[in-house]
């Protein structure tokens, strides 16, 4: 997965393309619509946890860690923030996603939270791997570079962001196997949520354990999502 091209979706907000597997990093909908909805309003709020311990799968952009440690920011609630990546980006393919000024614009934040925002993007990307480094005083992040479908975590998690390429394209990141060891890596009362809502993920989901609901996708994208519970 080498190459990979910059697209604007229907938002305003920019994703990648990676030709070599024809999928984009985001809903061609909207990217940042898509984040805020499924991962931020949907597992994030919804978690009662006072402090909760996330977990994404795919750091990619780092758009969903850009807008958690906001959140954090915002409501002043602490967050442990741990993602994987096998494929990081370079700094030459982060640098262009204009994520600092389109959240900035649907948050309505000033110029100097912008300012914030697009030192926290750097900040997140040049963070080192393999160690807890804290970003803001609200939030610490642990990027782990690793093959997921090999991966045991250290904790575990309340809220996971399950956020691979489709399962047409990447099948072994969705199976059976991976969710029920996914699902024993993550607290009582943890949450899962994901953009796919297929019925054969949602079956799996629930064959491993996880109670199910189908919520409604993100305004313009996609019609459903879904979330499991622990
Ligand atoms: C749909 S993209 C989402 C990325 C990210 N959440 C974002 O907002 O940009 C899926 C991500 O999973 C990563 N990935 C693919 N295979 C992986 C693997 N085996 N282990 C860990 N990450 C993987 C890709 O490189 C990509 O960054």
């Amino acid at each position: 997965m080498s190459q990979r091209t910059l697209h604007t979706t229907d938002d305003g907000s920019c994703t990648l393309y990676v030709p070599e597997i024809d999928e984009h990093y985001h809903s061609t909908k909207g990217a940042l619509t898509e984040s805020l909805h499924i991962f931020i309003a949907m597992a994030l709020r919804h978690h009662p946890s006072p402090s909760p311990r996330v977990l994404e799968i795919g750091l990619g952009t780092g758009l969903n860690c850009l807008l958690t440690l906001w959140e954090s920011r915002r409501t002043q609630r602490p967050v442990h923030y741990t993602s994987i990546e096998l494929y990081p980006l370079a700094v030459e393919q982060v640098l262009p996603l204009n994520y600092p000024h389109r959240v900035a614009e649907a948050l309505g934040l000033t110029a100097d939270e912008e300012a914030l925002l697009a030192a926290d993007f750097a900040a997140l990307h040049s963070a080192p791997w393999g160690e807890d480094v804290q970003l803001s005083e609200h939030f610490t992040l642990h990027k782990v570079e690793a093959d997921y479908t090999q991966h045991t975590f250290a904790t575990p998690f309340d809220v996971v962001y399950f956020d691979a390429f489709s399962p047409e394209k990447q099948p072994e990141m969705w199976s059976a196997e991976r969710f029920s060891h996914l699902y024993g890596q993550m607290a009582k009362g943890g949450i899962l949520t994901t953009y796919c809502a297929k019925g054969v993920v949602r079956r799996t989901l629930q064959s491993v354990g996880f109670a199910v609901e189908r919520l409604a996708g993100p305004v313009g994208g996609k019609r459903e999502i879904l979330r499991g519970t622990k």
